[in-house]
Order: structure tokens, then C-alpha cells, then sequence
């Protein structure tokens, strides 16, 4: 049997694609593909690296006795500034078959790697802006600008040309009248008041040496200057309101020797600018563009040295300092083609795409006399025959065309991007327009996809399909709320209950390591006595009140602990250390118990179903009941987190401030019989996800109320943010994983499955954002794209397929399913830092059948759902090397459909709303 074949090494959390790095020490990984006929039990006792230079210098090798296969240590000296490094790898290892016989694997294929500018020394380009700025438009905002400059390229063989650029506001750059790359309102959203992104972009075949070039650079105001946030929002949040670019080309040449500098040409004031034909470009009002303004070959205007082209000016530069980030750039990922062009009830043009997702419109042709415009107003559902954009609130998600008289050909708008499944088209020539005229283009930071999901019951499917979506729709540079209305915000809260999901079905790492760092430097700032922002980056108008909250600044603790089980990242526990002992010793308002101050307004269980649509936060559980469960789990987490850096006392200090709020909340909140405080299905499964009973026989009562809870609500969920991502981990636990699948297939408002049976192609932000006739949701907070309530999908992957993780990275992971409800086969993969794990089974006539993959160097502890007895001994488990396995077993799930709690004159209900 032949050893593993290895992937194409990656470094840090760049995707495989992505040459640039901002790290000197770049730490490799490589995953194994498991292939029939691959040695199975597969253990890697050895690796070697091969570190080739671009000079051809000789590669060097480096053996290392390691099983560490993820993120190892960077073998050599540092990389400089610009310095490239190709990188291979080999593994050694035993398979079960043949232990003590040490084989190597092939190499394999090569990966390259390009630092970028490391020091700020290397940066020789200047902050630019217009030294005559348009008048801003009627609403306040800025016309965008196009920054031009025309220049000689030494003749020679080029070996290779790099533009490393950035802007305040967003950009496209163009060379030579071509975009460089493919990236999307780049450089994207961070603090800026600390950090501006920079990118770093391959020019090599765009530029010409020996001849004139031209760049041009299209700013627009985008996150730095445009107006942000609910109730009217702020412009101009970071200061200043100049557009401005800073860009610095350089040129290698093959003849240039190791330490040869590079030909440079930079931003400074010999550069020019002029508006663009883009008149506004706004995130939540869309975009005007008015083809009158347009200029032939604009992308290679100041070639032809005959417009009227303005001197820019140098500035000083912004506070924040340039970085270069992690994520891979936001990008078009998929085009949708209309289902249907249909006449509203009033007699409006609207245009389908069946799909509620993020992105733009193309529009392939548009043809108007001159001075006509067409408007694209863009919305997430119809209501009542009509666009719904009350949900909007202010933004206005309208883009604009303006014509000269001639044809526009392929026209999509460059800085704004909109929420929407359905566009009314206003003004447009002659009949409706036609499918054929429009494609939607979907945008998002592309992460690479990793997990996925699949069972026998379709409205599941769909359900876990409508996750993907709403993630993707919230992953646009930051991870958001809502992508359409007038907010798009950085939520806290948001990211932290959904992480588990997200780390599942994207390599979220590079990402959202990135937006954590955010959430820190804002943390950090002195005024803010350790309290993270409550959306990062923070936009919120001063009057906010700055106010320390469970759940949502619980993501300083619980959110890199989550990344750090999915990627093996110790470094990111290492760098967040800080920031979660911030939070825990300064940041909570404690009251005399040790607990939250009990007078501390809390966002609590959020948008529990039974809050009123104006007091989303007005749930059945106590606010401070669900804080206080909140701070038991991250005081635990904190301390497990120091065991594992090594920082033993704190362990123990931790682990001893964890026992006493347990025991505070117990005498605060459960009767010495187990009943507690809340008696409700979010306030039962936090005690019993979080281990807060006393004893056994409060455990009982508890898991009695919750069976009761969840019967007598007729399986209905009754969770906001805080019980949605356990309620049906909770039940499990509880050895009612029936009633979970009762709960999850439960069709009638409010579930999961009533969306779903509403035609929804997203996760809505409310259990019932649309009411059962067709009526929006009077609150004035009502999106139909929030991850935040498909948390569910967590419970998805790891008890209906079964696969969770259980040593950091998966190195060890759970096999665990629970088959029931009607389903008859589920199954997931996921492609995860050792490599691709898969798991399917098939349930007939009380028998499971499992089939698993386990990819070498890693373990599965599998437990078959037959071992789930009602004793305390542990269950039985199986471990199992890399290979294909199968497992059988008879497994009775227990009562289906399970009775609902009613009066005994009242007739049970059929099986007519249990989603197939
Ligand atoms: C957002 C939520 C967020 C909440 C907290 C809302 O407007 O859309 O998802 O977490 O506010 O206040």
C-alpha cells in the first residue's frame, strides 16, 4: 500500500491562490489526499521542507521529526521585503499495516510565495489627492475621482512588476487601460483610524518596458468617507473628506542582482485627476453613473494629453498605518440569471432571481435617448404585489444610468453593492425588459468552501442552503448583520453565535483573524476601559452608549477559541490572550456576587419570538440570567485557554472564579430541586449546555422542563440569539434528540422550517421577517438575510451527519450521529486541515449503516448512536486511523413524531406540519 500523496503546501491562512504574504516567517501546512489504495492507519512521524529561492540559488532541505503536519514553523531565515520563496514538501510516515517500516511520500507540488513591503521604510510613495475637488453631490456625498499618470518603463527583460497600492475610499486600478486583478470595493473595510490595508498586485504582463504606460486609479468614498450607520448615519467618520490614493509600481529586471533595488515609480504631486462619469457611488444608496461625463478610453486618458486633467497634491498620511491583510479579496464568485421579468401590481418592471443574495447587477445592454435615465431599485422580497423596501429603512439600494444617446454595453455599477432577490426596473425602453438583458452578480470575500451538508429530507436542504447564502451575503470584507439595509455592521454578537457554523462550511481564519485584530485595537483604545466595540469596525454615533454586553463582547474569548479548534492556530490564542483577560478582569460590569451587575441592561436572548417587534430584546428570559450563563462559559473557556499556553496559575485562578460563579448562579437562579429562574427553552438548555446545575437531580428537572417546554410549545422555537445555537444541542445532551428533529422539521411560525415553507432563500433576521399573509414584519428592524439564527447548522453538522472537532484543527474528530426524525440518510464533508473527512449513513428498518473517510495523521473517536444508553457510563467509543471504514449497528431513535403537551379533550395534531 503506497503512502499519502500530499496537497500543494499553503502558508499562514492565505488560500492556495494567493501569492502575497505579510508575514517574514510564513508557517506552512500540507494536507494529505486520501485516495482507495492509500495506506490506511496513515501516521506521519517526519517531514521535510524544501525552500528554493527565486535567484536559483541552491534549495535548501530541512528534515524535522515532527507528526506536525499544520502550520509548522517557518524553517529559515527571514524573508526580506519582495523576496519570493518556492516551497515543497515530503512527509515520512507508518501506516497500521506496516509499523517501524518508515516510508516518504512523494514531494509535493510546489507553492510559491512573495513577501510584500515588511517595513515602512519601503515605502517611498505618497498620499495623494486632487488638488481641486468636485463639489460634493445634494446628499453630502463625494463624486469619485480618477487619478492618472503617465510614465516610461526602462527597457529591459522584466522579471517581474508589482503595484502595491491603497486608498482612502475604494478603488480599481487600470493599467494600461486593463483592471488589475479582480477584486471588489478593495481594499475593503478595517478600523481605519488604526489600520489601512494595502494590496500588493502582479503588473508583470500588463505593463511594457521600453514604452509609455499609463495607470489610472478610480476612487470612490466607499467605507472611509460614505455615511455609515442607522437613523441617518455619519459621513465622513474618520476625517477629512479628500479621496485619495497611494500607490508605489516597481519593476524588477532579470539582470538586477539579489540586493538590486527594484525601478520604482510612485504617487506624488506629478500626478493628475478629474472626476469620473460616476456622479455618486454610495454602500447603501447605490450609484449614478451619467454616460454624458464619460470620456472615450477613459482608462487611458492621460496618454492622449487632451483633457483637462487636474494637478493632484500630496498630503500628509492618515493616522492609520498601512498593513497588509489576510483575507482574500472580496470577488465576483457566481453570476445568477433571472427566473422571471413580471409586472408588480401598479404596473412596475421587476426582474427575479429566485436566489435573495449580495451582489450587483449587469446589465448587458442599455439604449436611451441622450439625457434619459434608467433606475435599478433593488429589494429583498415583494410584498403585497409590490417591491418591499421598507425593510431598507433609508438606504435607498437604487443604482442610476444616465445616457449620452449611445448603447451602453455591459454596464454594472463599481462601488456599491445591494442585498436583493428582486430589482424594479423604472424607465426602461419599450415593452418589459427581457430575462436575457440582466445577470446578478454575486460578490463576497472568497473564502475558500470546505464544509458540506446533504440529507433525505429536501426543507432541510434548503434550510442549510439558505445558511450558505446568508453567509455568504455577510461575509462582504467584514462579517456583517444584514447586507441591504441602511446598517451592514460589524455585529459583534452576530459573528460570535454563528462562528462554529462559519468555521465549518469556509476557512474563515485568515478573515476573520484580520477583523479580531480590529475588534482588539478598538478594545485597547484608553477611554474604553476594556470593553470591545459592539460592532467592529465601530461607527456608532458617539451618543451610543458604550456599554459592556454579554454575548456580543463574549467574542473576545469565545470567538478565537472557536478559530483555534478548527485551524490548530495556537498563535491566535497567544496573540487574543490580552484582549480576553481584558474583557473578563475590566471590561464586565460585575455586581458584589462576582456576576453581571444585575442593573446592567442586556441585550439578552435577542429577538426571542416572542419579543414585540419594536423591543426585540423584551424575550421570556431574564437578560441578566442569560449574561450571567454567558459569563460562566467564557470564564471556563478563559481558563481552559491558559491551561493550554501554559500559564498554569491563571489556569487554576480561572478555573476556581469559573466554580464560584457557577455556584453564584446557582443560589441566584435554580431552586434546590433543579427549577430554574427562566423557565424557558433558551434559559434550560444555557443551564444545561454551560454545566450549571448543582447535581444530578437538578440536571433531571431540567431536562424534564426543557421535554416539557418544547411539548407544550408544539415544538415552536422559542429562542432568540442566545438559545437558538444550543436549543437543539441542548435536547441531545438530554437524550431527546427526537424532539430536536421535531423542533428543526416544525413547519408552522415560529421555526426553521416556516421561512422554508415560505419560499425564503435566506436566513431571515426574525423568525417571521415575512407574516403568514404576506404582510412584512412591522418591526423597523426586519432583514431577510441574518446569519445569526441558522446557528442551527452547527448541530446539523455534528449530531445529523455526525462529525465535529475535538483536538484543535481536527487532528481528533467526533463521528457522532444520531439518525431520527424522517430522515433516512445524511452525510457531510468537510475538508479540513489534515485533509478530506467524510461521513455518510443510511437508516432502514432500525438499522444504521455508516461509511467513513479519516485522512492521515488524524484520528476519529466514533461513537455509534447504539451506545447512547440512559447510564452514567461513558459510551463506548472506537478510534480509527486514516481510511475508509464501515460501521453498522440497530438503533431505535425513539417516539416519532413526538406528542406535543396538550389538554386531554384536545385532538393531537397530524403530521401535517412536519417539513418532508
Ligand atoms: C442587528 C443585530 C444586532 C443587534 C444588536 C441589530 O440592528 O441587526 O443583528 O446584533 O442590532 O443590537
Amino acid at each position: 500500500m503506497a503512502p499519502p500523496s500530499l496537497t500543494k503546501p499553503t502558508l499562514e491562512h492565505l488560500r492556495g491562490d494567493q501569492l502575497f504574504s505579510g508575514s517574514a516567517e510564513p508557517r506552512i501546512s500540507w494536507k494529505f489526499a486520501y485516495d482507495q489504495g492509500t495506506a490506511s492507519g496513515w501516521e506521519q512521524n517526519a517531514y521535510e521542507i524544501e525552500v528554493s529561492s527565486a535567484t536559483g540559488n541552491k534549495p535548501e532541505l530541512f528534515l524535522v521529526e515532527s507528526s506536525a503536519s499544520v502550520l509548522v514553523p517557518w524553517p529559515r531565515g527571514s524573508l526580506k521585503s519582495r523576496e519570493s520563496a518556492l516551497v515543497r514538501v515530503r512527509s515520512r510516515g507508518t501506516s497500521d499495516k506496516s509499523r517501524n517500516d518508515y516510508l516518504w511520500t512523494e514531494w509535493s507540488e510546489t507553492a510559491s510565495i512573495e513577501t510584500v513591503l515588511l517595513e515602512k521604510q519601503d515605502w517611498s510613495a505618497q498620499w495623494i489627492a486632487s488638488s481641486s475637488k468636485p463639489e460634493p453631490n445634494a446628499n453630502g456625498s463625494l463624486q469619485p475621482l480618477r487619478f492618472y499618470k503617465t510614465f516610461d518603463v526602462p527597457s529591459g527583460p522584466v522579471s517581474k512588476a508589482r503595484i502595491y497600492i491603497s486608498a482612502l475610499g475604494v478603488f480599481d486600478v487600470h493599467i494600461n487601460g486593463q483592471q488589475v486583478g479582480d477584486e471588489f470595493m478593495a481594499p475593503g473595510w478595517t478600523c481605519y483610524q488604526h489600520r489601512i490595508p494595502y494590496r500588493a498586485l502582479d503588473i508583470t504582463s500588463l505593463l511594457e518596458a521600453g514604452k509609455q504606460n499609463t495607470v489610472c486609479v478610480e476612487v470612490a468614498e466607499g467605507w472611509y468617507y460614505g455615511r455609515l450607520g442607522f437613523n441617518g448615519g455619519t459621513r465622513f467618520i474618520y476625517g477629512g473628506d479628500e479621496l485619495a490614493v497611494i500607490g508605489q509600481i516597481e519593476v524588477h529586471y532579470t539582470s538586477e542582482d539579489s540586493n538590486g533595488s527594484p525601478w520604482t515609480m510612485v504617487t506624488d504631486d506629478s500626478w493628475k485627476a478629474t472626476p469620473s462619469a460616476i456622479q455618486q457611488s454610495e454602500i447603501y444608496d447605490g450609484e449614478t453613473y451619467d454616460a454624458r461625463n464619460e470620456k472615450q478610453n477613459w482608462k487611458l486618458l492621460s496618454l492622449d494629453g487632451s483633457a483637462s486633467l487636474n494637478p493632484a497634491k500630496t498630503m500628509s498620511p492618515p493616522k492609520g498605518g498601512l498593513f497588509f491583510a489576510k483575507a482574500p479579496p472580496v470577488r465576483v464568485t457566481e453570476t445568477v440569471t433571472p427566473i422571471e421579468v413580471f409586472r408588480s401590481k401598479s404596473g412596475k418592471a421587476i426582474i427575479d432571481f429566485g436566489q435573495n443574495l449580495v451582489g450587483k447587477l449587469l446589465v448587458k445592454n442599455i439604449s436611451l435617448p441622450n439625457g434619459e435615465r434608467v433606475t435599478f431599485k433593488h429589494a429583498e422580497v415583494m410584498e403585497h404585489g409590490e417591491l418591499g423596501t421598507r425593510p431598507l429603512r433609508i438606504a435607498k439600494a437604487t443604482d442610476t444610468v444616465v445616457s449620452a444617446g449611445q448603447d451602453i454595453k455591459d454596464w454594472t455599477p463599481r462601488f456599491t453593492f445591494h442585498g436583493f432577490r428582486y430589482v424594479q426596473v423604472d424607465n426602461w425602453p419599450g415593452e418589459l425588459p427581457s430575462k436575457d438583458d440582466f445577470v446578478a452578480q454575486v460578490l463576497h470575500t472568497d473564502l475558500q468552501r470546505r464544509g458540506y451538508f446533504n440529507c433525505s429530507n429536501k426543507s432541510v436542504n434548503q434550510l442549510h442552503k439558505n445558511v450558505v447564502w446568508s453567509m455568504r451575503s455577510n461575509f462582504v470584507s467584514i462579517p456583517t448583520d444584514c447586507p441591504q439595509r441602511d446598517e451592514r455592521l460589524g455585529w459583534t454578537g452576530d459573528l460570535q453565535v454563528f462562528c462554529p457554523s462559519a468555521s465549518f462550511l469556509y476557512d474563515v481564519t485568515g478573515m476573520l483573524s484580520d477583523w479580531l485584530q480590529d475588534v482588539v485595537s478598538e478594545q485597547m483604545e484608553e477611554e474604553r476601559g476594556g470593553i470591545p466595540p459592539l460592532v467592529c469596525p465601530d461607527i456608532l454615533p458617539k451618543n451610543w452608549p458604550h456599554m459592556p454586553q454579554a454575548i456580543w463582547d463574549d467574542v473576545t474569548v469565545l470567538t478565537p477559541e472557536v478559530l483555534y479548534k478548527y485551524s490548530g492556530d495556537i498563535q491566535l490564542l497567544e496573540n487574543h490572550f490580552e484582549s480576553m483577560q481584558t474583557w473578563i478582569d475590566k471590561g464586565i460590569d460585575r455586581g458584589p456576587d462576582g456576576l453581571w451587575n444585575s442593573d446592567r441592561w442586556q441585550l439578552g436572548d435577542w429577538l426571542d419570538p416572542r419579543a414585540p417587534p419594536e423591543f426585540p430584546g423584551d424575550g421570556r428570559t431574564d437578560s441578566v440570567l442569560v449574561a450571567d450563563a454567558y459569563l460562566v462559559r467564557v470564564t471556563n473557556v478563559i481558563s481552559q485557554v491558559c491551561s493550554i499556553l501554559g500559564k498554569n496559575d491563571l489556569a487554576a485562578k480561572y478555573g476556581e472564579d469559573a466554580a464560584a460563579h457557577r455556584a453564584a448562579f446557582q443560589d441566584k437562579y435554580i431552586s434546590p430541586k433543579g427549577n430554574l429562574m427562566s423557565n424557558s427553552q433558551t434559559g434550560v438548555a444555557l443551564a444545561i449546555q454551560h454545566g450549571l446545575y448543582k447535581n444530578k437531580e437538578q440536571l433531571a428537572t431540567g431536562t424534564a422542563s426543557l421535554n416539557k417546554l418544547v411539548r407544550s410549545s408544539h415544538f415552536h422555537i422559542a429562542t432568540g440569539f442566545a438559545g437558538t445555537p444550543i436549543i437543539t444541542h441542548a435536547l441531545t445532551a438530554s437524550g431527546a434528540t427526537q424532539l430536536a428533529y421535531r423542533m428543526l422539521l416544525e413547519k408552522t411560525c415560529p421555526s426553521w422550517m416556516y421561512p422554508v415553507s415560505m419560499g425564503a432563500t435566506t436566513i431571515w433576521e426574525r423568525w417571521d421577517s415575512m407574516l403568514p399573509d404576506g404582510t412584512i414584519n412591522p418591526g423597523e428592524m426586519t432583514s431577510f438575510n441574518h446569519y445569526a439564527l441558522g446557528a442551527v447548522a452547527d448541530w446539523l453538522h455534528g449530531t445529523v451527519a455526525g462529525i465535529s472537532p475535538l483536538e484543535p484543527g481536527w487532528k481528533t474528530f467526533r463521528v457522532r450521529p444520531i439518525p431520527g426524525g424522517n430522515l433516512t440518510n445524511a452525510e457531510a464533508s468537510f475538508d479540513g486541515p489534515y485533509g478530506l473527512i467524510k461521513v455518510n449513513w443510511v437508516f432502514e428498518e432500525g438499522k444504521l449503516s455508516l461509511k467513513l473517510q479519516v485522512p492521515p495523521n488524524s484520528k476519529a473517536v466514533v461513537i455509534l448512536p447504539s451506545e447512547t444508553k440512559d447510564t452514567d457510563a461513558p459510551p463506548s467509543e472506537l478510534i480509527v486511523g486514516s481510511g475508509l471504514h464501515d460501521f453498522s449497528c440497530a438503533f431505535n431513535p425513539g417516539e416519532w413524531p413526538p406528542l406535543p403537551s396538550m389538554p386531554a379533550h384536545k385532538k393531537a395534531p397530524g403530521t401535517d406540519t412536519i417539513a418532508v
